[in-house]
């Protein structure tokens, strides 16, 4: 197997569904997406290490429905539809904490970590009988896979890794996440369908639009990029990076020099295409050379091409993963609680821990990040910045968002460069007409 690259996957055929305006503005296709689909897909819930002793826990939210997973005592995890059998108040609000018993704040029931209920005021007092050890939390599927808590609310789904399959399992798992500390862990309310950003990260076309920043040291499209749908609806975008994008115009410009510099590779005085494209290689050789020595102790798992590149895993329904060689980001688009218009969107950037390093660069812009783990910083878009390229990327939102509330807009007409798109949207069709 080539390794400069990921190994290309046979393309399946798609359809051709057509996708209009509905899905992102209906309030009934927003109940039929949470019914069929979000109820039946697996989920991050947060980070392993963030609740590392029995009885620490998470909260996360998908639309309307609350999920707490909770450290055992084994080490494992379990997890519980956020929501009290005696009359459905919030057991938690979270977003973490940590409980012997949980406690619903309304009349007072407790529950173990097994989710049974242990205790309510006057027990006697039932006609249907003492709820203790007869009720309970009602449980959903839990897992912990790259450090990460996942949850699925379908008692009867396959497991994880059936479900993200083994090109993404051990791709995004030779990264080895579990090792990493967050560094920046936020989240934005902002005004668009959830799916006009999974669309965003389905394409790199609007990349030189939106991101021209990017364009001398990422590659975007041609020869040096590849797409590949995988299973389930899930799909993987490979980008070259220390190099300029096909598209980039001009003389060399940075980030390139600096990247390469660090690296002690000059920029070649006639610095033709054949050229540059060289020192990505060059780039490669380096970091196997002098990576372990300069304390980049991860290289020693990663690909060739993992160690300059960047891969987009687009993980269906919406955990959007980006991985470099440096750092691995979440970039997730959540539904709202009831609104079709509106979403919320997650940006962690997950680095590995280098031995005298304090800090790291922030990803697209923005001063350095401290290596630690970073609080939870909650707002709406507009107010603070997310980093460059996902403000860039949520700038689009609200005027797409707009659009679709036209008569004048029929359906998308996509270029084959978005053909992940169009394959989300049929997965997504699948789960919604129930032959996923
Ligand atoms: S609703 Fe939870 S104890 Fe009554
Ligand atoms: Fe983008």
């Amino acid at each position: 197997m080539k390794n400069d690259r990921p190994a290309e996957i046979d393309r399946p055929q798609l359809r051709g569904d057509p996708i209009t305006a509905k899905r992102y503005v209906s309030r009934e296709y927003f109940k039929y997406e949470l019914n069929n689909m979000w109820r039946k897909t697996w989920h991050i819930a947060g980070l392993a290490y963030q609740a590392p002793e029995s009885g620490d826990y998470l909260v996360a939210e998908v639309g309307p429905e609350s999920v707490i997973v909770v450290r055992r005592a084994d080490g494992s995890f379990s997890g519980y539809f956020n929501v009290c059998p005696h009359r459905g108040a919030r057991v938690s609000e979270g977003p973490y904490g940590y409980a012997e018993q949980f406690t619903c704040p309304y009349h007072g029931w407790q529950f173990d970590l097994d989710g049974r209920v242990v205790n309510v005021p006057g027990p006697e007092d039932f006609e249907r009988g003492n709820p203790c050890e007869k009720l309970g939390l009602q449980a959903v599927v839990v897992e912990v896979l790259f450090g990460m808590v996942w949850f699925n609310m379908d008692s009867g789904c396959e497991s994880l890794t059936q479900y993200l399959g083994e090109n993404i399992t051990n791709e995004i798992g030779s990264y080895r996440i579990e090792e990493m500390v967050r560094v920046l862990d936020m989240t934005a309310s902002t005004d668009c369908n959830w799916k006009v950003l999974s669309d965003n990260f389905n394409e790199a076309y609007h990349v030189q639009v939106v991101h021209p920043e990017l364009m001398p040291y990422i590659e975007t499209q041609g020869d040096f990029s590849q797409i590949d749908l995988l299973p389930n609806g899930h799909n993987r975008g490979w980008f070259a990076s220390y190099q300029p994008s096909t598209l980039h115009e001009g003389p060399v410009q940075e980030p390139l020099p600096s990247l390469l510099g660090e690296w002690d590779i000059p920029v070649p005085e006639e610095p033709t295409m054949k050229k540059l494209r060289q020192l990505r290689i060059d780039v490669q050789k380096k970091k196997r050379e002098q990576g372990s020595a300069r304390g980049f102790n991860h290289y020693a798992h990663l690909k060739d091409y993992q160690l300059t590149d960047y891969i987009i895993y687009n993980i269906f329904p919406n955990s959007v993963i980006t991985v470099g060689p440096d750092g691995v980001q979440l970039l997730r688009p959540r539904p709202h609680p009831s609104d079709p218009a509106r979403c919320l969107f997650d940006h962690w950037w997950m680095v590995p821990r280098i031995d005298g390093r304090t800090h790291t660069p922030s990803p697209a812009g923005g001063p350095p990040l401290p290596v630690e783990d970073a609080e939870h910083q909650a707002f709406a878009y507009g107010d603070k910045s997310l980093g460059i390229t996902a403000d860039q990327d949520l700038s689009i939102g609200a005027i797409q968002q707009q659009g679709f509330g036209s008569i004048g807009f029929k359906e998308f007409y996509l270029s084959d460069t978005e053909i992940r798109l169009q394959n989300f949207h049929e997965r997504l069709n699948d789960y919604l007409n129930g032959t996923a």
